[in-house]
């Protein structure tokens, strides 16, 4: 079973590498945003302040490089670029599932990156069907034998019903949360993995505790479809069906930043693909915006540089756009004018009432 496990990981990283694994539905609905050009920005590009903090530190821009993968050499080499690519853009940084380090304590290297990394915001990642049957003391145990300075808890109920081997009884989930945030207090992230968090959900998490949400909706990769591809016959073929499945990410972010009205920090990830998609999540409610794929691509292409560059894209995007819509703050850019698409104001009023 441990060596399942570890198997499974190498598997996702290659078909993630190369084929592709991207929901091609209606998209994550960033398309739908249009921020609002202002001619005469009366600010100095030097002037824009774009840093932000986050459990306590300080990051340079309101990034976080999501939680990915671990447990195989493999995935000690993509954690350390990632992680150490994060610690030079100055943005935060998760490790993927920890289920691995749990089932073999001898593969916990693979997840530290404080080599890498010594101060950047650093969270520890593990799946809430884990997270449930191990309890808080072992999860903190998890989280502090790699130095993080938080936890994730993942929801992919998605990917585990098209998983051949996945958990298929997700009872008990909330209570589960709401235990541990008592336990983490505001060290606790919820996550989802490409499907999203409704609005609804958003609100049932932060009643019960929850201080940090990511949304992580549909209109990037797909987890259905990376199981559907590693999947044979019925199960491949209802994983395909499913592929699209999810709240689309700029739906999920309004609706959620409009029903908690900051009583949780909200991050935005699945679709996000350049400083632009960042700048909308940002002006749509986004604390911080997450990102993976496109990372982990330029990770595989280019290393350590690669990923840094990326971040470096992704920054500088923000950065114009901020200077675009003559926003010197994060909070400018929030209130910044902007135009929203009929299709994402229809998914909004269905998913938030
Ligand atoms: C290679 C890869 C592995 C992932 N593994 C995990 C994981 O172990 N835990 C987790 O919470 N999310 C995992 N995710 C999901 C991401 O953190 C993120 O929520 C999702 O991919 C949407 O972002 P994207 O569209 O930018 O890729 C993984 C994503 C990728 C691309």
């Amino acid at each position: 079973m441990p060596n399942e496990t570890l198997q499974r990981k190498d598997s996702h990283l290659d078909l993630v590498a190369h084929r592709d694994v991207e929901s091609d539905g209606v998209g994550a609905l960033f398309d739908c945003v249009h921020l609002v050009h202002e001619a005469l920005p009366e600010l100095a590009d030097s002037e824009i302040q774009t840093s932000t903090t986050f459990m306590g530190k300080t990051l340079r821009y309101p990034l976080i490089v999501t939680g990915m993968t671990g447990g195989t050499d493999r995935a000690r080499e993509v954690n350390r670029d990632l992680a150490g690519a994060a610690e030079r853009a100055g943005v935060a940084f998760g490790v993927g599932s920890q289920r691995a380090m749990s089932e073999r304590p001898d593969r916990a290297d693979t997840f530290r990156v404080r080599g890498a990394a010594p101060t950047a915001l650093v969270l520890g990642n593990i799946g809430l069907a884990q997270a449930r049957s191990m309890g808080p003391p072992q999860l903190r145990e998890l989280m502090e034998a790699i130095g993080a300075d938080g936890l994730a808890i993942h929801l992919n109920a998605g990917q585990e019903m098209v998983q051949p081997e996945g958990e298929r009884d997700f009872r008990g989930g909330e209570a589960a949360i709401a235990a541990l945030a008592r336990t983490f207090g505001d060290r606790l992230v919820v996550k989802e993995t490409g499907c999203g968090i409704s609005p609804i959900l958003a609100k049932r998490l932060c009643d019960a505790g929850v201080r940090h949400i990511d949304v992580s909706g549909s209109g990037g990769t797909s987890w259905v479809k990376v199981e559907s591809l590693r999947a044979k016959g019925a199960a491949a073929k209802l994983g395909e069906e499913f592929s699209n499945w999810g709240i689309p990410t700029a739906a999920c972010l309004l609706g959620a930043a409009s029903l908690l009205g900051g009583r949780a920090t909200l991050i935005a990830s699945g679709g996000i693909r350049g400083g632009l998609d960042a700048a909308r999540a940002l002006c749509l409610g986004a604390d911080l915006v997450g990102i993976a794929l496109p990372i982990f691509r330029a990770q595989q292409a280019e290393g350590a540089d690669g990923a840094f560059h990326c971040l470096e894209e992704v920054s500088a995007g923000i950065r114009l756009a901020m200077l675009l819509t003559g926003s010197r703050t994060l909070m400018d850019l929030r209130r910044a004018r902007r135009v929203l698409d009929e299709p994402l104001e229809r998914w909004v009023s269905a998913i938030s009432g």
